[in-house]
């Protein structure tokens, strides 16, 4: 999608009672997420005039009453990915790191977070497997995983997000190879401590039959290394012997 589609697609929205999608995304996401500190008691909902969504915590907004980030770093939060960040369709930036979220990440996230440039999902317990959805996150250029509790491979497709420069799923239990990231090189410290990462930055990968053959012929070195003096001795003794 192009800045001028997303633009037009903003414009849009703000004729067509995008005030009260913006209320309702808020009010959903409250009632999805577990909030056992009271760190979104600020959240409080009422009639009329939107405007004050925007003094709520860890919610900006531009054009009086359009959600434009939603920053809720290390409030204690708990809960799934909330679903209802489908209403804030004007979001651009979304920060859950340091809380204590759950489940998988859904298969369409894409849809739900559009035109989100930031999303920093760090230090919760999110699971399952990375979606392949997020290569439709297309304007992303910050993306934040590690520490979390992920697994299977990373999806090859990451690496078509042409705006990426700062990403790391780092401390996870990731498998297989590292996306081959065109434009942007990211260091090893953006995939430490997984269970098997491999490819550039991290070891080459050497498939499974590979190791098995390679095992192979390690083996097969020892052994010569161990049974060739035994054969000179043999050798040395028959030679001698006659
Ligand atoms: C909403 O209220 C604020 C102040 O409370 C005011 O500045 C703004 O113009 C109002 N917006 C609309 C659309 O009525
Ligand atoms: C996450 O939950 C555990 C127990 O359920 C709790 O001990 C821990 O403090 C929580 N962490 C955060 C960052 O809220
Ligand atoms: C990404 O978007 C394209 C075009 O809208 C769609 O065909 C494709 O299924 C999407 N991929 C994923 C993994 O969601
Ligand atoms: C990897 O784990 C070690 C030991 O727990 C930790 O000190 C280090 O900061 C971790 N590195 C990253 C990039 O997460």
């Amino acid at each position: 999608m192009s800045m001028s589609t997303c633009l037009w697609f903003l414009l849009v929205s703000s004729f067509t009672g995008a005030n009260e999608v913006n209320v309702n995304c808020l009010r959903s996401i409250k009632s999805q997420v577990k909030d056992p500190k009271r760190s979104l008691s600020s959240w409080v909902f009422r009639n009329g005039n939107a405007t004050y969504i925007c003094s709520f915590v860890g919610v900006e907004c531009w054009d009086e009453d359009r959600v434009l980030t939603i920053y809720l770093s290390g409030y204690g939060l708990q809960g799934e990915f909330p679903l209802g960040l489908n209403d804030c369709s004007s979001l651009t930036g979304l920060d859950l790191s340091r809380n204590n979220f759950s489940g998988a990440l859904p298969s369409n996230i894409a849809s739900l977070i559009p035109f989100v440039t930031t999303l920093d999902l760090s230090y919760n317990q999110f699971s399952g497997e990375i979606p392949t959805g997020l290569l439709n996150v297309t304007f992303l250029n910050t993306l934040m995983l590690q520490h979390n509790q992920f697994t299977g491979q990373l999806p090859p497709q990451l690496a078509s997000l042409q705006r990426l420069k700062q990403f790391s799923v780092a401390d996870n239990h990731l498998i297989g190879p590292v996306p081959k990231f065109n434009e942007a090189y990211f260091g090893s410290e953006s995939f430490a401590n997984n269970t098997d990462l491999c490819g550039l930055p991290m070891e080459f990968c050497i498939n499974p039959e590979e190791k098995v053959s390679r095992f192979g012929q390690m083996g097969a070195a020892i052994g010569a290394a161990i049974f060739a003096p035994v054969g000179a001795f043999l050798g040395w003794f028959f030679f001698n012997g006659n």
